[in-house]
């Protein structure tokens, strides 16, 4: 009787794992792949009873063959179906996917994120000044004199007698020490505008990046380490050189330049044959600026740059024309 028993039970394994895996490999869908498993696994199933009633060996083998292979076949559905997205026939998983065209940041919007990083790492904020901007706020409190040639009309786009477009990022610096008192770390990067005439060396729209930092007992030594830093963080290490020179907002001024990047100072086509290539403006900030924004110059010092990132990117990239800046051609954009 046992003897009977058990070899029924083995022929049912078999045909129930027969009729199982048919039934699985039929199986459209995750939902249908669901059913069939609470049919041939579920707690009450048919397997499962038997599984629980099992009292001899040859049989209990005999059932968890049939589990396990039932299991498989499971499995294996179960990684198909997800395979396949849809329920088109047609999809073929092994076929090349249609590239997706992805866009990339412009070569001045990636230079400015850059500066800006380096900036914040050396504990500056990064204030946005505007555009649009007052005459008292872009000329006088930088001290400018009232009969100097960048007021001009011809030079500068004026909206009406108190209002223009930036001609250089230092208005932020007014802003930024209207609105905080010292001590201040800050830079100041965005557009500015000049009347210039189109070519390949001027745009009458270009950007500049603007720094100022005003504390006790600050130096014109703090100046060149910090724009030491700022030069060998994008250009890699160099040598920065300066010269005297005059803005009305600063006392004394510099240029700065750097040693070129290409030749390393030996002289070649990108330096003029000179080995410098000229950074951008600074200086030690003017007491009568200080004064403009209500900050006593016995108890503050500090000192403020100024440089145009177009031209460095210009520069950096040896490209041949700064209008390549604005044409929108993204065969130019996507080099970078
Ligand atoms: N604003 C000056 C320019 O546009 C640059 C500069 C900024 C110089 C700050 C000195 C200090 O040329």
């Amino acid at each position: 009787m046992d003897e009977r028993r058990g070899s029924l039970a083995a022929v049912n394994a078999e045909a129930l794992t027969a009729e199982a895996l048919a039934a699985i490999e039929g199986a459209a869908s995750a939902d249908e792949l669901e059913e069939l498993h609470v049919r041939y696994l579920g707690r009450k199933s048919a397997l499962k009873l038997a599984l629980r009633e099992v009292r001899d060996r040859e049989t209990g083998m005999a059932l968890n063959t049939a589990r396990q292979a039932i299991e498989d076949a499971f499995s294996a559905r179960e990684a198909a179906l997800a395979a396949v997205p849809d329920d088109d026939p047609s999809f073929d998983p092994t076929l090349p996917g249609e590239a997706v065209a992805r866009g990339s940041l412009h070569l001045i919007t990636q230079l400015r994120r850059r500066i800006e990083d380096v900036f914040l790492g050396m504990g500056y904020t990064v204030y946005d000044g505007r555009e649009v901007e007052t005459v008292w706020h872009n000329f006088d409190a930088l001290n400018q004199p009232e009969a100097h040639p960048s007021r001009d009309p011809r030079d500068t786009f004026y909206f009406d007698e108190r209002t223009l477009l930036r001609t250089h990022t230092s208005p932020s610096q007014i802003r930024a020490m209207q609105a905080q008192d010292p001590p201040i770390y800050l830079v100041s990067l965005g557009r500015t505008y000049r009347r210039d005439p189109l070519d390949a060396t001027h745009t009458p729209v270009f950007h500049q990046v603007e720094g100022l930092a005003v504390d006790r007992g600050i130096t014109l030594a703090d100046l060149r380490g910090t724009i030491e830093l700022f030069t060998s963080a994008i250009f890699g290490r160099r040598e920065v050189r300066m010269r005297t020179s005059f803005f009305p907002f600063t006392e004394p001024s510099v240029e700065f330049d750097i040693t070129c990047y290409l030749c390393d100072g030996r002289g070649c086509p990108v330096c003029k044959h000179s080995g410098w290539i000229e950074m951008g403006g600074a200086g030690m900030v003017d007491p009568n600026v200080f004064e403009a924004v209500g900050y006593d110059p016995e108890e503050w010092q500090g000192f403020a740059f100024g440089l145009g990132i177009d031209r460095i990117a210009f520069l950096r990239h040896g490209l041949p024309d700064l209008r390549l800046f604005w044409d929108n051609d993204l065969r130019m954009t996507r080099q970078f």
